[in-house]
């Protein structure tokens, strides 16, 4: 089983994002010892965005456009994931919705002729699917009774994601790191208890 690990914050193995992410990473292994790990570090500006030839690849069909820079870039990102049997995205929410590095990823993975076509029934994703579990940490909260904001990170994730046919989704989270130190221990556990039901439910 190959396992790419995608790391959007920009404060890399202090984050919250990143640490919960290493807990589904802990679980994966544990049920196959045998699994290899490609990480992808996208946060704190690793990962470029895109630039003008490559817009204009997803401009028109016939354009004149060259193989280098982000199309370079594009085709290695993609060979990852299509690489992937799993995929583990930890990231934070930034702004109500994903991080400027998870979106230049979405900007280079997510493309036409490559990852989805479109046709008279709209985009249809050329990815094989396979699960992928989404890590997010957020300062406020944004599901449940005490949530003061709105979310557009995990349905903006399950469009983009489906659309190239990326549909086995599992979010998990920990939200309120802003909140003070009980509120982040009481996340964590709520996190933890929700990969512990998760796990057992799908494994046995
Ligand atoms: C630019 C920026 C925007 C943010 N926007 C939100 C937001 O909309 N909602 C929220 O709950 N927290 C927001 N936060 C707080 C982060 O989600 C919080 O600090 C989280 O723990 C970051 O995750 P990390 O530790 O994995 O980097 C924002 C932080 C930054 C830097």
């Amino acid at each position: 089983m190959k396992i790419l690990h995608v790391v959007c914050s920009p404060r890399g193995e202090a984050s919250e994002s990143y640490q919960l992410s290493l807990k589904i990473l802990a679980r994966l292994i544990e049920r196959a010892p045998a699994a290899t790990l490609v990480r992808r570090v996208i946060g704190g500006n690793a990962l470029p965005h895109i630039d003008a030839n490559y817009a204009l690849t997803q401009h028109s069909a016939t354009a004149q456009t060259t193989q280098d820079g982000a199309v370079a870039r594009s085709d290695e990102l993609i060979r990852e994931l299509e690489a992937s049997d799993v995929v583990v995205i930890g990231t934070p929410m930034h702004n109500l919705g994903v991080p400027s590095a998870l979106k230049a990823w979405i900007d280079h993975v997510v493309r036409a002729r490559r990852t989805f076509n479109t046709g008279p029934g709209g985009k249809v994703g050329t990815l094989r699917d396979r699960p992928v579990f989404i890590a997010i940490a957020s300062g406020g909260r944004f599901t449940g009774e005490h949530a003061r904001q709105p979310d557009f990170l995990t349905p903006y994730l399950t469009a983009i994601l489906g659309m190239i046919g990326l549909k086995d989704l599992s979010f998990f989270a920990v939200q309120g790191t802003g909140l003070g130190e009980q509120a982040v221990t009481e996340a964590r556990a709520q996190a933890d208890h929700a990969l512990q039901a998760h796990f057992a439910a799908r494994v046995g």
